[in-house]
């Protein structure tokens, strides 16, 4: 199983939305035996509280129902997951950080190294921002999980539907 961790900071707006996209994408491609995934956040502001509403509420848009409870990462994270996908350049430099005192078997990217149209862009953080701030996060997220998904398939030479 390859299993893939995204991660921003209070988990409950961005990397939540992107797990919820990737997941619906993983089942789409009746891929859910290959590949698992999660999110979780670089601090605990939120711990256990449901996705941000205007994150469901776009989710809710594109047919996604997102089910996450916010979770703090962990260090056990590295040794399970094989992709960690961080939102922005801040939320990766802390997994780094937190990476570099652990064994970690994980590959730490960011989501936008998959972007067609600005690689290695950070996906802003929507939090203080409206509800277009986050239909963008979604129009962004979508082709880059695309790309991601595809990267897995070549990668580990998978088979698709
Ligand atoms: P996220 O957005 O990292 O995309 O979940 C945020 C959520 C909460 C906070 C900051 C960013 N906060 O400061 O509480």
């Amino acid at each position: 199983m390859i299993k893939v961790l995204f991660v921003c900071l209070g988990n409950i707006c961005r990397s939540p939305l992107a797990e919820g996209i990737f997941a619906e994408k993983i089942r789409k491609m009746d891929l859910e035996k290959q590949i698992s995934c999660d999110s979780a956040g670089t601090e605990g502001y939120h711990i256990g509280s449901m996705p941000d509403p205007r994150s469901r509420k776009v989710a809710e848009m594109n047919g996604i129902l997102l089910a996450h409870r916010s979770q703090k990462l962990q260090v056990g994270d590295f040794k399970n997951f094989d992709y960690i996908l961080a939102m922005d350049k801040h939320n990766l430099h802390s997994i780094r950080t937190m990476q570099a005192k652990t064994a970690s078997k994980s590959e730490v990217m960011l989501v936008r190294d998959f972007d067609p149209k600005a690689k290695g862009a950070d996906l802003a953080d929507p939090y203080a921002g409206n509800s277009a701030d986050f239909e963008e996060c979604y129009a962004i997220l979508e082709p880059c999980l695309d790309n991601f998904i595809s990267f897995l398939l070549k990668k580990h030479h998978l088979e698709t539907v």
